[in-house]
């Protein structure tokens, strides 16, 4: 088993890098190995909108500004069984490296045949001082899921007051997906 985290936070520590580093604990105690992907280490274009509005991405699913690390990142997401998706809540949204990874994936993924299709993700958002926008966040990432055909193992939000049982939270999310827990297993 392999998980891919997707990482939209562009610090090295912090309140998102302690949720990641959970993520990694839990998996690694499931057995499985961890591709990290830093989005902020890669200098990705936003989705440049091509022609009228659709471009190679429809047509081909591929993006021809791939060259600058969305196909590097794409080929690690393919590479993995299941995903981690964690970003800080900017703006009541995903950070932006994150949305222009994200927008740009989602065109790809059109037809049907996508590298995160079918994969288990995790959902992980985590907001600041005022705690708000992590609704908004999270239901970011979910519509790229229902877009792309991804599915859902479950949504955590951690802030300052809660992370320590959100962590344990995220931990254990990680683990049972390393260990190959399926959506609708039934636990009692
Ligand atoms: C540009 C920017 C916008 C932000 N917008 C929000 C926001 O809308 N709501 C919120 O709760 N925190 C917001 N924050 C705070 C981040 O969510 C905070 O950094 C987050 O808790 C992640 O912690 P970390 O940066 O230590 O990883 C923002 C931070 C930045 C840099």
């Amino acid at each position: 088993m392999k998980i891919s985290i997707l990482s939209g936070t562009p610090k090295e520590d912090g309140l998102c890098q302690s949720f990641i580093e959970a993520a990694k604990q839990g998996a690694f105690k499931g057995g499985a190995e961890v591709d990290e992907i830093r989005l902020s280490d890669y200098d990705l274009v936003r989705c440049q909108v091509c022609s009228d509005g659709w471009g190679t991405c429809r047509s081909e699913n591929y993006c021809i500004f791939g060259e600058d690390g969305f196909d590097a990142i794409s080929s690690r997401l393919q590479n993995s069984d299941a995903i981690i998706m964690a970003t800080p809540v900017y703006w009541g949204e995903i950070s932006e490296v994150m949305k222009s990874f994200l927008d740009r994936l989602r065109r790809c993924e059109f037809d049907q045949n996508g590298v995160v299709r079918d994969k288990q993700v995790l959902i992980i958002a985590t907001p600041g001082g005022s705690g708000n926008g992590l609704l908004s966040c999270l239901e970011q990432m979910e519509r790229f899921c229902r877009h792309t055909g991804a599915i859902i193992f479950d949504y955590i939000g951690g802030n300052r007051w809660n992370n320590d049982y959100k962590m344990i939270a995220v931990k254990s999310a990680a683990h049972s997906i390393a260990i190959g827990r399926k959506n609708g297993d039934t636990l009692i």
